[in-house]
């Protein structure tokens, strides 16, 4: 068969996209009673439902077209396979070799040629970690005074925190051996809402900082080091502190015993940073061998992911779906709404997740893109997120996909509250989709006694337009094995959508001017300081702040 060019397989997507009803969802189901059966898919535990989305044959065709037509697949072995698939850093991209099993042999190519055994260094690190996880449980690891550690602060920010911090909610329970606590804001507000609760002769600090240079990260080691020299001393202190990082001169010069840094490598990305050692808060939180659960469950996902053929094979599906949102229909907004608490910070994982990876303009080769890439990516968890932004996804102007995450059965003994919370999942997405027309409100309204005049004038505000899409991912339980296999689906899809819109997933070039201006403005913050060469507002802003600091 000739392969199709990227441009012909996006014109063909598009055209479909661009038919008359194009976007109607019911009456794809009143033409088809088989639809659900056809647009849903069981692997890893899980199911996920694309039939409440207006993808209908021919479209799905023309996305798995796409797939093959921008190499999706042949892309995803080069990533496993450890060539330097992140172009703009010449680096690999091998979060895979992290939750592998024990010598499973991933390699990475090396800039200049050479492969490293990124394996052998991965194993090496879990070992590290599990002996000094364990050896603090069991108390053989203790404090400066003597005590056992009950609490572990981690400090970092962006990927060094989103991802431990979302873990941790959603694995510790009553019975995990310590408290995990993230601290990652610059603004000390963060610290001083933490601080009341520590007490630091039990409290074991992890500096959780790939670059080990992040300038809010470094503020908040610095002020969390000297709260706990106030107590313990210069020697004191040093037996609290535990480095992740790669750069081990820096974390030397900071202060922290060489045998307390835990290692990884530049082929780790930040956001994809939660199963290295990265995670170590989650492990000392929740438990090793609840990591160890963790990790395998994003192992399945990836085995699913690199086996499973393009028609079933859920990461590539989830990506489909996006580009059939964004481009196709033209809709850039995406809520995710997890109907389960312990999944309230994984809307803000995925956003890191999914904008800093695909918050792109231009193509690897360096070309405006010629389609829209990342949507914005927003969510609460569910019932939440109905008493807030919900409204809008009913009857705002534009639709917004969504995608709920319901979880069968809950870790709690409450069965009426979570059938209150499935009851509500399952009826919003089904309203996304149904809509309520003119007459049914109409019925309604007369039957509750309304006159005929208010019935009228009430009417446009509480008809429902309906056809709104929403996937849904369900799952029969939440635990760490399932929480690993939905954070990797999603970072599997992020990496498909990288792929099907040709940008660098990996790279983050977009945060960096602000991180420069802002070093440049902080010496104008001083008393001595004075207000530089701005743009006006920025310069008439700078000048109030000094006024009203007194300065
Ligand atoms: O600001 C962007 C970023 O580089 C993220 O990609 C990263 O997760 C975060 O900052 C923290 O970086 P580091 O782990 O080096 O402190």
């Amino acid at each position: 068969m000739t392969p199709v060019a990227p441009d012909a397989a996006w014109n063909r997507l598009l055209a479909l996209a661009q038919r008359p009803g194009a976007t109607a969802i019911r009456s794809l189901f009143s033409r088809d009673a088989a639809r659900f059966e056809k647009f849903h898919w069981q692997a890893c535990d899980m199911l996920l439902d694309l039939s409440k989305t207006a993808i209908d044959d021919a479209a799905m065709q023309a996305l798995l077209g796409l797939a093959e037509a921008t190499g999706v697949m042949a892309a995803r072995d080069a990533m496993a396979a450890g060539e330097r698939v992140n172009n703009t850093e010449d680096r690999a991209v091998l979060h895979m070799a992290l939750r592998a099993p024990p010598g499973a042999g991933f390699k990475a190519r090396r800039a200049d040629g050479g492969v490293d055994d990124a394996s052998a260094d991965v194993d090496a690190t879990m070992a590290a970690m599990e002996r000094f996880t364990r050896a603090v449980h069991a108390g053989e690891i203790r404090s400066a005074t003597g005590e056992t550690f009950t609490d572990v602060i981690n400090i970092g920010i962006g990927g060094s925190d989103l991802g431990p911090f979302m873990a941790s909610r959603a694995m510790w329970h009553e019975g995990s051996p310590m408290r995990p606590l993230y601290l990652a804001n610059a603004d000390a507000h963060n610290w001083e809402l933490i601080r009341p609760r520590l007490n630091p002769g039990r409290t074991l600090v992890l500096i959780a900082s790939k670059t080990f240079t992040t300038a809010e990260t470094m503020a908040n080691a610095r002020v969390v080091r000297g709260w706990l020299e106030q107590t313990l001393g210069t020697e004191g202190m040093r037996q609290h502190l535990v480095a992740l990082s790669t750069n081990h001169k820096a974390t030397a010069e900071f202060g922290v015993p060489s045998d307390r840094v835990f290692g990884f490598h530049d082929w780790v990305g930040g956001r994809f940073s939660l199963w290295s050692a990265i995670g170590l808060s989650i492990a000392l939180g929740c438990g090793w061998d609840d990591f160890i659960r963790l990790l395998a469950g994003a192992r399945a996902m990836d085995e699913h992911f690199l086996s499973a053929p393009p028609a079933a094979n859920l990461p590539l599906l989830l990506a489909l779906t996006t580009v059939w949102h964004v481009n196709g229909l033209g809709l850039d907004n995406h809520a995710i709404l997890p109907y389960d608490h312990r999944l309230s910070r994984f809307p803000a994982h995925l956003q890191q997740l999914e904008m800093e990876s695909l918050g792109k303009r231009v193509t690897k080769g360096g070309l405006p893109v010629k389609h829209l890439t990342g949507p914005v990516i927003f969510g609460e968890p569910g019932t939440n997120a109905q008493h807030s932004f919900m409204q809008l996804l009913h009857q705002g102007t534009t639709p917004v996909p969504a995608d709920f995450v319901l979880i069968a059965n809950p870790s709690h003994p409450y069965a009426g509250n979570h059938r209150l919370l499935l009851a509500n999942g399952l009826a919003q997405a089904e309203a996304l989709l149904r809509g309520r027309g003119e007459d049914e409100v109409r019925a309604e309204m007369t039957a509750a006694g309304k006159s005929a005049e208010d019935v009228e004038r009430l009417l446009p505000h509480r008809v429902f337009p309906g056809d709104r899409p929403s996937t849904t991912l369900l799952l029969p339980r939440l635990d760490p094995q399932m929480l690993g296999q939905i954070v990797a689906l999603y970072e599997h899809k992020v990496f498909c959508l990288g792929v099907l819109w040709d940008v660098d997933a990996f790279d983050q070039w977009g945060v960096e001017l602000g991180k420069q201006l802002s070093t440049s403005i902080l010496p104008e913050l001083l008393p001595e300081g004075r207000v530089g060469a701005h743009d006006p507002s920025t310069a008439g802003l700078i000048g109030q702040l000094r006024a009203w600091q007194g300065l």
